[in-house]
């Protein structure tokens, strides 16, 4: 049946990732989604050698005019940013009736409502599952297999750089700016690292499960944040002498108040899931109201975890799938109020 052509749009980690997969396990999607899913047209600033396989595409320089001009279905923004270039390129393919994926939590998190509802009023896929926790396929689990859940909390690692400096100065005694160095060289951080350690980056994709998780409307500005800057090894180690892991946590939680919306480092007793994952390692935890716990870890970032996820969203594009964006359409999420902050 007729191929599925997708246009890529920034060919850095997650694009040069997204690309190698499309091209690696091009047979298995073409037989699990029913039709051959092909890139197309890619786009970046600069023409430079990438060690990527591209001579069969249309490239552009210009991301906006890929998004308005390709021979596309979908377009996929992996750009970054919270405005700028991302959020034209996925303005201009919903105008232009295309679906849309991003890996692009900063722009979801500040854009997602409005994009939302452009995309939803022409019938079209907004996906963003590698824009939280990386390759764990968190968003297809709370808007699908726990559909039949009215969750009380979800919470986790959302951060891989966080939690990967937290466990290196754990492991090896090493001061936070060493580790992050090498964090950023694995490709793990953002471009600006201070979205990393700041918790800013938790709290976009915090902000996002609240509203997946709750039905609730995204509210970044509802998110009380603090990073782990002025987490020092000798933290680390105190705390482990008293049964614990410090852990960055974002926690969305159902309160009488509202939705409570908090990411700050939380001392995490020993013996929980949570204190075991480490490194670039994410773990999402759901409290369903009849599933009980349900616990998902996996890399939270890097290049095959995430285009892992970029892909899952254009399976489901391919294979005619299109939930809510949010899980309900955006026109019928609810107000929530930010709950005040309880004890913690
Ligand atoms: N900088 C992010 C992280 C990338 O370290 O988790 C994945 O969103």
């Amino acid at each position: 049946s007729r191929p599925l052509k997708v246009a890529v749009a920034g060919l850095g980690t997650v694009g040069g990732g997204t690309v190698k997969l499309l091209q690696a396990n091009a047979a298995l999607l073409a037989e699990r989604t029913g039709r051959p899913v092909v890139i197309t047209a890619v786009a970046d600033r600069d023409r430079r050698d990438r060690g990527l396989s591209l001579d069969t595409y249309r490239w552009f320089d210009d991301a906006v005019a890929m998004a308005s001009d390709a021979d596309a279905d979908v377009v996929v923004e992996l750009i970054g940013g919270a405005g700028g270039v991302a959020l034209k390129v996925c303005e201009a393919a919903i105008a232009a009736g295309r679906h849309v994926v991003t890996a692009n939590k900063a722009l979801i998190a500040h854009h997602g409502m409005a994009l939302a509802a452009a995309a939803e009023a022409k019938g079209l896929t907004l996906g963003y599952e590698a824009a939280v926790a990386g390759g764990i396929p968190i968003i297809k689990s709370l808007r699908e297999g726990l559909v039949g859940n009215h969750a009380r909390r979800v919470y986790g690692i959302l951060n891989g750089t966080c939690n990967y400096i937290l466990t290196q100065m754990r492991e090896t005694g090493r001061e936070f700016a060493t580790v992050l160095a090498e964090a950023q060289a694995l490709g793990y951080a953002e471009a600006d690292p201070s979205f990393d350690v700041d918790g800013i980056d938790t709290a976009h994709k915090l902000a996002i499960l609240a509203s997946v998780a709750f039905g609730c409307t995204l509210d970044f500005d509802a998110v009380h944040i603090e990073g782990i800057r002025h987490v020092a090894a000798v933290d680390i180690a105190f705390a482990q002498e008293l049964g614990y892991r410090i852990k960055l946590l974002g926690i969305a939680t159902q309160t009488e108040a509202g939705i409570e919306r908090r990411v700050h480092p939380c001392m995490v007793r020993l013996d929980t899931p949570i204190a075991q994952v480490d490194g670039v390692f994410n773990a999402v935890v759901i409290d369903g109201d009849f599933v009980d716990r349900v616990v998902h870890e996996g890399r939270g970032a890097g290049e095959r975890p995430t285009a892992s996820a970029v892909v899952a969203d254009i399976a489901d594009i391919a294979r005619g799938r299109n939930v809510p964006t949010f899980g309900v359409p955006v026109a019928t999420l609810h107000a929530a109020p930010a709950a005040p902050m309880s004890e913690h």
